[in-house]
């Protein structure tokens, strides 16, 4: 008796991981790869943080936020979002202070500080493919 209910609980557990692996293949497509998430999730923290610096008639560092054509051109150190690829995106990299520490120096260079949960929502949309609508509107 106690076998059968091993057995019957291996069975289960097999089971189970089955059911999970199944749910995740059926899982819904990534909403961080639509632009849809660009617009309400990742516009108002750069909107937030960076605009003033990098909008509008201000381009420190010759680089535009504002703009989808800013924002793929990059700044004067090149491109500073690679699409997939976080750990190579600039952008990426300053705002999570993995430098480089001086120059260009970790963005925001001011308080207030960008909250780690925002941070955490830019590095996965860059990780995403950085998909963004084709007319970011301007500020
Ligand atoms: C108070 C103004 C200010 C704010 C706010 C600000 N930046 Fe900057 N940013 C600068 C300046 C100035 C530079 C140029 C620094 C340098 O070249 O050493 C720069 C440079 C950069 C660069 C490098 C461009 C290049 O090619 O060298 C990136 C990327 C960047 N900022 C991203 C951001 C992001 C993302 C935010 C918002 C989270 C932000 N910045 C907010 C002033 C600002």
């Amino acid at each position: 008796m106690r076998t059968l209910l091993v057995g019957f609980g291996v069975v289960g557990v097999a089971l189970l991981g089955w059911g999970l692996r199944v749910g995740t293949v059926h899982a819904a497509p990534d909403e961080a790869a639509t632009p849809q998430f660009y617009a309400t999730r990742v516009q108002p923290i750069l909107k937030e943080h960076c605009y003033r610096c990098h909008g509008g008639m201000n381009h420190r560092g010759g680089l535009n936020l504002a703009t989808r054509a800013g924002m793929m051109k990059g700044g004067h150190d090149g491109p500073v979002v690679v699409a997939g690829d976080p750990a190579k995106s600039l952008l990426v990299r300053l705002i999570r202070h993995e430098g480089p520490a001086n120059d260009p120096m970790p963005m925001p260079p001011k308080l207030p500080e960008i909250s780690g949960a925002d941070i955490a929502t830019v590095t996965r949309w860059v990780k995403a493919g950085a998909i963004m609508p084709d007319d970011v509107p301007r500020r």
